[in-house]
């Protein structure tokens, strides 16, 4: 990996949490240090970037020139197209993402709220969220859902990418197959008890605790797409089913509308 030319990155963050960020400087395997310093070359991020203020949208410029067609732009969050939201550098959420794109050599959607629109999309949506995908027709885009995606999944695109320098192999959706092929019932610790017809049937039913099936309280995992069974979180240490809470079906589009979450 040391061999390879790291790649040009600039993170674009929108109407977000910051939890996408968040979840990504956990990375284990990588380690986001090894991303960081060997992979990638993070050439804009709000969080990570030590520039503030007019000397970091000035490096941006200077990035979407000197590196054009070759940076991979990453999203965080939605895009809102109602007037008034989201101004950055005195310039629109929608502007800044559009000029980005038009130079990139791969957009990824990092999170369920660039992807599909997330929370500031869930009804009434004040401020007329879009994913970043709706602003950017002819722009091939890599859909990274979760709210916030696993780390590993985030830093495992990126790696696939430096490694082989093409873009990972994803299904109709845009998302790439090696994270979201299965879903979370597939290769859920609970599937057993499912088969067997044995569900939990309150949040205090003590065999709920024993490791029985969650679909009687609320889990989304039959419709939902993602690695968390697989790879779980945290380095791979759990995942909300394993530790007794259903799946919220979170890498899934209009999540939040599609409640509720739980069934008592
Ligand atoms: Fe936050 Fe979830 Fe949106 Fe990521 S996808 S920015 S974690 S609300
Ligand atoms: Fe499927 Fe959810 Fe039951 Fe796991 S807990 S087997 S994902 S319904
Ligand atoms: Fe999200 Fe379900 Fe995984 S709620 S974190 S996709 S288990």
């Amino acid at each position: 990996m040391e061999t390879k030319k790291r790649i040009p990155v600039i993170w674009l963050q929108m109407q977000d949490c910051t939890g996408c960020s968040e979840s990504f400087i956990r990375s284990s395997y990588p380690k986001v240090e090894s991303v960081i310093f060997n992979m990638i070359s993070l050439e804009y991020m709000e969080v990570l970037t030590a520039a503030a203020g007019f000397q970091a949208e000035t490096s941006e410029q200077n990035v979407l020139k000197k590196y054009k067609g070759e940076y991979v732009l990453v999203v965080e969050g939605s895009v809102p197209q109602a007037a008034g939201y989201l101004t950055i550098g005195g310039r629109s959420g929608a502007d800044l993402l559009r000029e980005a794109a038009a130079g990139a050599k791969a957009v990824l959607t990092f999170g369920t709220c660039s992807s599909w629109g997330g929370i500031a999309k869930a009804n009434p949506n004040p401020t007329g969220a879009q994913p970043a995908a709706a602003m950017l027709q002819g722009i091939p885009v890599i859909r990274v859902p979760g709210c916030p995606p696993i780390a590993e999944v985030m830093t495992g695109v990126l790696a696939h990418i430096v490694t082989f320098d093409q873009l990972p192999e994803t299904d109709m959706l845009g998302r790439p197959k090696a994270f979201y092929r299965h879903r979370i019932h597939d290769k859920c610790n609970r599937r057993a008890y499912f088969d067997a017809g044995l569900f939990a049937e309150s949040f205090d039913d003590p065999n709920l605790k024993a490791g029985y099936c969650l679909y009687k309280v609320g889990c989304k995992g039959p419709t939902t797409y993602n690695s968390c069974a697989e790879m779980r979180w945290n380095g791979g240490i759990s995942y909300p089913i394993q530790s007794g809470n259903p799946c919220i079906g979170c890498s899934e589009a209009d999540f939040w509308d599609n409640g509720p979450f739980y069934t008592h």
